[in-house]
């Protein structure tokens, strides 16, 4: 996987359809809590209908048996990438994939571990979580690979540290994107040629190129950024 997911973070389907038609490309997208809840499964059906492959960030975050129930729904969108909440516990998560593989073999399941707009401070005291960042998301790396996930969200500062521990298969998708330094909400945010080079899986972008001018001018020049070619985001 090598892919730059761009993220749909607008209202409705309408929206998202207008943005993917300013992009001369088919990008990769990601549907996030935002489009899902007002839009629902069957506009990421028409998505992967139109052959755009998604990655649906819902981040689950439940009981056991209710990860594994949503997760059997979200099974059967066809997405080729997904995620829960490492937080949730390894018996929330291996329930998750369980359910996932009732219904499908193909779909990627990855954990979200310390959001990127969360520095250290936050970390410490408010959710009162110890160690500092890098050791907090190894730590729930390590949980998600010992339920069975496929890889986790992280920033890029946490990626090498990441794939040291658990090889290079397993998959780190990093959003916190930025060319230069404006970082809207995000805290702990790289360049795609950093996220390259620390031999991260997939990055995520939004408002850099959802709220450019030129939408598809601010896709090619990330997507060449983090790939080189296009040819490299298949
Ligand atoms: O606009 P921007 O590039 O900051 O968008 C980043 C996207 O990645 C948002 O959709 C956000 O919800 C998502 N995300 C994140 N940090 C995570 C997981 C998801 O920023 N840990």
């Amino acid at each position: 996987m090598h892919r730059l997911y761009l993220a749909l973070d607008v209202e409705t389907a309408e929206e998202a359809f207008r943005l993917l038609r300013r992009i001369e490309a088919k990008p990769a997208v990601k549907v996030g809590m935002e489009l899902f809840y007002h839009e629902g499964g069957q506009f990421v059906e028409r998505l992967v209908g139109e052959g755009y492959p998604v990655f649906l960030d819902v981040k689950v975050h439940d009981i056991p048996e209710t990860a594994r129930r949503t997760l059997r729904q979200i099974g059967r969108l066809g997405v080729e990438l997904t995620n829960v909440h490492t937080l949730g516990g390894e018996t929330m998560m291996r329930y998750a994939l369980d359910g996932l593989r009732d219904v499908n073999e193909t779909t990627r399941l990855i954990g979200v571990t310390q959001l990127t707009s969360t520095d250290e401070r936050m970390l410490a005291e408010e959710l009162h979580i110890e160690g500092g960042l890098e050791r907090a998301v190894l730590r729930q790396a390590l949980s998600a690979e010992r339920a069975g996930l496929d890889g986790v969200v992280a920033s890029v500062h946490e990626a090498r540290a990441i794939h040291q521990a658990l090889g290079s298969q397993f998959l780190t998708v990093t959003p916190g994107i930025r060319m230069n330094e404006t970082t809207d909400d995000q805290v702990r945010v790289a360049t795609p040629k950093a996220a390259r080079e620390a031999g991260v899986s997939a990055i995520v972008v939004g408002r850099p190129i959802t709220r450019a001018e030129d939408p598809n001018a601010a896709y090619t020049y990330y997507l060449q950024e983090w790939s080189r070619t296009y040819e490299t985001n298949r």
